[in-house]
């Protein structure tokens, strides 16, 4: 069960730092925006679901200047920052992916932030906001993510596979595109790995789990990466679908 309130604090307390760490996220919004770009879609109105700084919905406003982008973010922290983005066509709001209102949605976009939700909330949340033949356009993390953490003893996320994410969506969307990529990142360290999540906001287990001596060792030993330090892999995933008329 996630816990939405450190989930929030979290995410909160490391908005200041996020963008600067954040390159991978980055790197997936803009492939995302890219697919998005393909489908040459009308859009009067978008979300953007844990929208964080706003680095994506910064780019759907900028590209759409006569669509409504709306960006919404569990953290305050993370809206306080996006907020600094001055576009007329442009609003942000903390709220909570899981808890949506609202209809008639032309698209709802979530970027590396369904992973912090539960997917049968959010996505049943999604089919409401969208109006038939809408779409919704995500980019999330698949099984393989972490694997070396997970296997060195740490606590790690559970991730879905591409077709649970199917099959939870399938009684109101036809899948229009889904593909997975795993991305090797290096680290100089176990602990820079630790570091680099914890900056993300991406904690949510107990610290003394995070820092026992015999898992970093454990990772150093079987996941060097011959350069002197480390490789963890990530999953992505990306996803298009649309909701049945
Ligand atoms: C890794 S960040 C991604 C932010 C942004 N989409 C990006 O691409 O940079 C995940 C975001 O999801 C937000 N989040 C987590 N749980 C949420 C929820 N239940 N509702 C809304 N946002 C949530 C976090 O606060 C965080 O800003």
């Amino acid at each position: 069960m996630l816990d939405k309130n450190l989930i929030g604090k979290n995410f909160s307390a490391s908005a200041a730092g996020y963008d600067q760490h954040a390159q991978m996220q980055k790197t997936m919004a803009d492939r995302l925006f890219e697919i998005l770009l393909n489908y040459e879609l009308q859009l009067n109105t978008v979300l953007d679901i844990g929208c964080g700084t706003g680095y994506l919905t910064r780019k759907l406003a900028e590209r759409f200047p006569h669509a409504r982008i709306e960006g919404i973010d569990i953290a305050p922290g993370m809206i306080a920052i996006a907020e600094k983005i001055k576009l007329d066509n442009l609003v942000f709001m903390v709220g909570d992916g899981e808890n949506l209102t609202g209809q008639d949605y032309d698209l709802v976009v979530a970027n590396a932030a369904l992973q912090w939700m539960s997917l049968e909330r959010t996505f049943d949340r999604v089919a409401c906001l969208l109006r038939p033949d809408g779409h919704f356009l995500f980019t999330t993390f698949g099984p393989r993510t972490l694997i070396e953490l997970k296997e060195s003893g740490f606590n790690v996320n559970e991730f879905p596979r591409t077709n649970e994410i199917e099959q939870l969506l399938k009684a109101e969307f036809d899948t229009v595109f889904l593909a997975t990529e795993v991305e090797p990142q290096h680290f100089p360290s176990v602990k820079d790995l630790v570091y680099y999540l914890i900056r993300l906001g991406a904690q949510t287990s107990s610290q003394e789990k995070l820092f026992r001596p015999e898992a970093f060792r454990h990772y150093k030993e079987r996941y060097s990466d011959g350069r002197g330090g480390v490789s963890a892999s990530f999953e992505l995933i990306y996803g298009v679908f649309r909701r049945r008329g």
